[in-house]
């Protein structure tokens, strides 16, 4: 059973995922990235010609959702049944989809149950985990919590550096789009007590990472 636990949340384009999963190659700690599973739902809800806004079927569709993830930070590889979709779940048809299941409050129960059962089968020293809700629903208990926030512009500006294909308009319509969404099912963007709230607006990605270590450090020192 992993004992500590760093939960990180944050908006899109916070850069949380780059972060936490530097910060787990530094900690020497398992990783875990909640937003993939939803979008790896949203990939098989798709492939099985499922409609992702028809709740019912989406929840018929559980049971068989064969959902699978290593938690090395290096090499992070997700499978649903035999398909690697690590890649695939990163696609726009997958992204348009995936607030609609997101909302569904039997889909965030039975993701919540799953991701407890990694994190608490993780054999590393500890585990970050990183989402909307973990500092809140999924690890409300975690010794570390971290709120991850950086001003939208700036948000949409690196997001749109990932996406080169597209122009940074479109990327920044998108992204407010999805986190409106996103944040009317969970609070994302206020910190719940006892989170620290970490803003990356003026700081690089090196400081933002150094910037998490040291709250691990504080916590991990008092214990
Ligand atoms: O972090 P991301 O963009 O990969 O997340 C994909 C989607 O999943 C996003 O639209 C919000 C949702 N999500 C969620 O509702 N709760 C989480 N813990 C993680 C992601």
């Amino acid at each position: 059973m992993t004992e500590l636990v760093l939960a990180m949340d944050g908006p899109a384009g916070s850069g949380k995922s780059s972060v936490s999963k530097a910060a787990a190659r530094r900690l020497g700690w398992a990783y875990l990235d909640t937003g993939a599973a939803y979008r790896a739902l949203g990939w098989y809800v798709v492939q099985r010609g499922v409609d992702p806004t028809d709740a019912a079927a989406v929840i018929d569709s559980l049971p068989d959702f064969d959902y699978r993830v290593g938690t090395d930070p290096d090499g992070y590889h997700v499978f649903v049944g035999e398909h690697d979709v690590t890649t695939a779940i990163r696609e726009p048809e997958v992204t348009a989809v995936v607030s609609a299941i997101a909302r569904v409050p039997e889909v965030r129960t039975f993701l919540t149950g799953l991701f407890r059962d990694i994190v608490r089968h993780s054999e590393k020293p500890g585990i970050v985990v990183e989402g909307r809700d973990i500092t809140t629903v999924v690890c409300p208990d975690a010794p570390v919590r971290i709120l991850l926030t950086a001003d939208e512009a700036v948000r949409m500006a690196r997001r749109a550096a990932e996406l080169t294909e597209h122009s940074a308009a479109h990327v920044g319509e998108a992204l407010r789009r999805r986190d409106a969404a996103d944040a009317r099912v969970v609070d994302f963007m206020n910190a719940a007590e006892g989170v620290t709230t970490l803003d990356s607006t003026d700081l690089d990605f090196d400081q933002t990472v150094d910037a998490v270590l040291a709250v691990v450090q504080n916590v991990v020192q008092k214990e």
